[in-house]
């Protein structure tokens, strides 16, 4: 469906991701709108790379990483939420709203909260609609493939 939003939910590796992995295998409902897209740690989520999802259309982005204290690369989901505020603040600037982007924290084992939190997310974005920079929903598509292949080779890259 067209009107239907494009959100993105960049995923941890090790705990965001394998959250979302059990919420599948949980057969928990959440809204198709939500690519899961995993990367080694949120850490290596840059605000150049959230900025640019944004200019190819997407309508939010969740970032998921471990819960604080519990990060495999020890501080990358704390540098994570900073450039994330950091984001946000730049989103405010630019009158996209600082609330198309959010960060949240669980642990592997919290699949029904990775349901919870996508489902929330999915709900913030139909009440802002679209983005003011939404193209049409195959042009977006192709823009997510393209950051998907990214969050690939990032992980491929960490893990040689
Ligand atoms: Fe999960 Fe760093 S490994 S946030």
């Amino acid at each position: 469906m067209e009107s239907e939003p494009i959100i993105l939910a960049l995923c941890c590796h090790y705990c965001a991701y394998a959250a979302a992995d059990m919420a599948g295998s949980m057969r928990l409902q959440y809204p198709s709108s939500v690519r899961v897209l995993r990367f080694p740690c949120t850490g290596k989520i840059e605000v150049n790379y959230v900025l640019s999802a944004f200019e190819r259309g997407i309508d939010g982005i969740m970032v998921a990483g471990c819960l604080e204290g519990g990060c495999h690369y020890l501080e990358g989901n704390l540098r994570a939420r900073r450039r994330i505020e950091r984001a946000q603040q730049f989103l405010d600037e630019i009158g996209l709203g600082a609330g198309r982007l959010e960060m949240f924290n669980l642990s592997s084992a919290e699949g029904p909260r990775f349901a919870e939190i996508a489902t929330e997310m999915h709900e913030r974005i139909v009440k802002l609609g679209p983005s003011p920079l939404r193209r049409e929903r195959a042009a977006v598509m192709a823009g997510v493939e393209k950051i998907a292949q990214e969050s690939l080779a990032a992980l491929a890259g960490e893990t040689k």
